[in-house]
Parts: structure tokens; sequence; C-alpha cells
């Protein structure tokens, strides 16, 4: 009895959640539900306690509108085609396309290669981050023959920018988009199955769902505005308490988050936040937001970025702003290839891509590796050892332990198909990679992947018809 009233209570706080809680990113609390807020609390979010009060037309003066803003896409589209290429996810509510710049120095190419992306102005009223994303699209442009930071980037990652995801929000000057929803409450939520009702959710939300969906990134970060910290997940918590609530990577979002506040101008001396970070539900709980959604079903692991005090900071700012995050914005992109480890599954029939899952000892949660080429990216915190298993149905999992340390640590695993009689063969590749140093096991990555690839093949065939013919003389 007691039970049931109790869980009735959680169902009606959660149903009556969004009427209270306002975002990540600028918000209220469900107050009246959080006995347990103090004077502290308040504290902590007075900056999000309201929307961005009356924006008027001198705020706006100075910010980009949304038909200035796709000119401006454009315009670097023309500008730096040879890094990049411009593309839509969707469309707004009110039909503004929703365009994505791709840098890379093979734009639109499938490549053994991670990606990041960016995506700002989630919230209508918080527009930095969307001037801030056309400032780093051009300045990688512009700098990524002379600046090596910029020049890794461009040829190591795909990265993608969607300056607003609510561009009907900012018209509007408000939070919501058109049809007034938050954007950043309309995803699918593992406290919140009410939440499930996919035909009801916003054309924006949708539209970031498939593309994450259909292509794969390893990182990303939202751009928001009214506090200065970044945000790592989960977001919300069982019982819609304020608490510190961890998930599987909490080591590895924690060192992400770090590599932005302690990158950015002051964000790690904030006297709100201890280094700048915070974990999501420490802060405030929320449900629905875009960050555990893509941990949880992208395989992403996403950051939420609170980069201006002010939402709507006075357009002369703006260039501030861009200096204070611009090294954040480049360090964690970069993250991808200082942090964790990445390589090839392949099988050791043939060599073809297996699209493998990878698992790290002690942390529950599963990389794929992709269809086409078998590549993953599995961030991890440096300076640390890890046992990575590599598993896939019919094939032989294979196990391995690695110490990260500052450079992503390249990790090839050759999965042998179960039932075969391949003990020999399991041990010569054993040998290889265990009884040596890393430096022989990139030896072995690249003679399998190099021109080796076809001798190896060659060998196999070889083996292979041998193999024919002596069933053959049998038979006779
Ligand atoms: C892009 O074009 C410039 C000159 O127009 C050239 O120097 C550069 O190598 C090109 N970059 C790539 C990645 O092809
Ligand atoms: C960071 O610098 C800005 C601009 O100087 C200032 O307004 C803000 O209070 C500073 N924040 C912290 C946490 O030091
Ligand atoms: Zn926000």
């Amino acid at each position: 009895m007691e039970l049931c009233s109790l869980r009735f209570a959680f169902v009606l706080a959660l149903l009556l959640y969004p009427c209270f809680a306002a975002a990540r990113g600028g918000d209220r609390r469900p107050i009246s539900l959080l006995g347990q807020m103090d004077d502290e609390g308040w504290m902590l979010s007075r900056h999000l306690l309201e929307d961005q009060p009356l924006i008027t037309d001198e705020m706006v003066s100075g910010y980009m509108s949304n038909s200035e803003l796709e000119m401006a896409i454009k315009e670097f589209g023309r500008r730096c085609s040879n890094i990049s290429r411009v593309y839509s996810i969707g469309k707004s509510v009110n039909s503004v396309p929703l365009w994505v710049m791709e840098i890379s120095d093979k734009p639109g190419k499938d490549e053994a290669a991670p990606s990041f992306k960016f995506i700002g102005n989630v919230h209508g009223d918080e527009p930095v981050g969307r001037e801030l994303l056309i400032r780093l699209a051009n300045w990688l442009c512009d700098n990524y023959m002379k600046d090596s930071l910029a020049m890794m980037i461009v040829k190591h990652v795909h990265l993608h920018i969607l300056p607003t995801m609510n561009p009907d929000g900012f018209a509007l000057r408000r939070r919501g988009n058109a049809n007034n929803v938050d954007l950043n409450r309309d995803f699918p939520d593992q406290f919140y199955p009410l939440n499930d009702r996919l035909e009801s959710r916003q054309p924006e939300t949708r539209a970031i769902m498939n593309w994450v969906k259909e292509r794969r990134f390893t990182a990303s970060a939202s751009l928001h505005g009214g506090a200065l910290v970044a945000n790592y997940p989960w977001d919300g918590s069982q019982d819609t308490r304020k608490e510190y609530v961890a998930c599987p990577d909490d080591k590895t979002f924690r060192y992400m988050a770090n590599v932005y506040s302690h990158s950015h101008y002051n964000m790690s001396l904030s006297k709100e936040f201890e280094g700048g970070i915070t974990n999501g539900a420490f802060w405030y709980p929320i449900y629905g937001g875009m960050q555990d959604w893509n941990y949880i079903h992208g395989g992403c692991f996403e950051l939420t970025l609170e980069i201006s005090d002010v939402k709507w900071p006075k357009s002369i700012e703006l260039p501030i702003l861009w200096e204070y995050n611009r090294l954040s914005m480049l360090n964690l992109v970069a993250s991808l290839l200082k942090a964790g480890i990445h390589g090839r599954i392949l099988s050791s029939q043939g060599g073809h891509p297996l699209p493998a899952a990878v698992k790290v000892e002690g942390i529950d949660y599963t990389v794929f590796a992709t269809r086409t080429l078998g590549d993953y990216h599995r961030l991890l915190a440096p300076r640390e050892s890890y046992e990575v298993v590599a598993s896939m149905p019919g094939f032989q999992s294979k196990r391995t332990r690695v110490v990260v340390e500052d450079e992503v640590t390249s990790l090839d695993f050759i999965l042998i198909p179960e039932g075969e009689d391949s003990v020999k063969q399991d041990e010569i590749l054993n040998n290889y990679i265990c009884s040596c140093g890393g430096k022989d096991k990139l030896e072995l990555v690249e003679f399998l992947r190099g021109t080796h690839f076809e001798i190896y093949l060659f060998i196999f065939i070889v083996v292979v018809f041998l193999f024919y013919l002596l069933k053959r003389k049998k038979m006779f």
C-alpha cells in the first residue's frame, strides 16, 4: 500500500516535472518536489532560475539572424571547400534548415577516424554558442595549415558543427522551439519512461536522434548559457533527488570536463563548482536531456557546456567569449586523439572488418566497431591500465591489457572464428602481441594493415588450397 502510493507520487512528480524544471543551461528546479532544496542550492542556480528577461532589439543587434547565419555557413563552405562539407540534418518546426558544417581533410568520406560534434543554441535564448561555433569553423579554416592543433583536428577527426539546433526559438527570443517545447527535455530518458512517445517528439529532436544513429560520434558537446561550468552525465537521478549520480564512465567524463574547464580562461577558477565541472544530477537533475541520451543510445560521450554567466550578453562581448573558449573547444576535440584506445577489429579469415563489441573490464559500457571499416574509438581517462575485451558472435573473444598514456593507444584485434582449429594461429598472434612491447604490437598492426596484407592473404589462400588437396586425396 505504502509502496504503491510512493510509486504514484513518483509518477506524479515526473508528470509535473516539466512544469517546474526549465532546463540544463538555464532552468528552474522542481522546487516544490525537492524538499532538500537549500539556500546554497538557490545560490548555485541563481543564473538559471529565470528565462532570459525581455530581449530587446538592442541586445539582438550584432548577433547574426537566422538568414545571416545560413549565409555565413554557406560562405564558409565555399571558402573552405577543400576541408569541409555543408549539409542539413532536417528542418525546424518553421522549416528553417538545420545546417551542419563538417570539417575534415576528407569530408564526407568514411574513414577509420573518430567524429566529434558541437551543437549550439539548443535553447533559443542562449545564442553565444551559435556565434562561437561559426567562429570555430572559420578559425580552423584559416589555421589548419599553420597551427598544429588545427592541423591535427582537420587531419585525424571528422568535426561536425551544428551552430543552431533551435533557430525558431532564437527568432522568437525564447528558450523553447516554435511549439514552445524545451528541446533539452525532449529526448527519451532512462528514468523517465513517460517521455517515450516517439511521434510527439519535436522535429529538431528527431533530426538529432537520426543524425546520431546514422553517424557514429565518439564524443560531443552542446553549448548553453546562464552559468560557467562543464556538466557531465548522469543528468538525472532515479528519485529526482539532487545527488551525484555517476555513470559507468564517470572517470573519463571528469577527464573530458576538466580538459574543457582547465583550457578555458577562467572556468576552472569557479567558486560555485570545484574545478569548473559538475555532475548533472548533483547540480540539479533533469529528465529528457540530450546528453544522457547520447551516451546511452548513441555511443557518444557528450558534455553540456555552460559557457557564459549571462545567457544573452551584448554582442560586443562575443570576441572575448570566443577567446576564452577557443582553446577549450580545440582541446576537447583533440582529446579524441589523446585519451583512450582505438583501432580496428578484423577477422583472421580474410581480414574483413568486424562490427565487434569493445568492453573494458570494470566499466559497464560497450563501444562498437563500425561495420564498414571495423574501427572503434574508446575514450578512457589517461594514465591508467585497462583490460580490454573484443567480442563478436561466432568469434573467439580476445582480451588484452593496455596502459593508456597521454596519447591515444592503437590496439587492433584479429578475431578467430569459433569452432576452428585455430590454436596454432592463435599462439602465433598471441606471441606477437604479448611477449613484446607496444611498438611491436603496432608493427603487427602495420603488417596486417599495410602492404604486407596481400602476402598474408596469399599465404592464407595457399593454406586453404593445400587443405583442399589433402581432403581430396583422402576421399580417393
Ligand atoms: C586546400 O587548398 C590549399 C590551397 O588552395 C592547399 O594548399 C591545401 O593543401 C588543400 N588542403 C587539402 C586538405 O587538400
Ligand atoms: C571569468 O571572467 C569573467 C570576465 O572577466 C568574469 O565576469 C567572471 O566572473 C569570471 N569568472 C570566474 C569564475 O572567475
Ligand atoms: Zn540551455
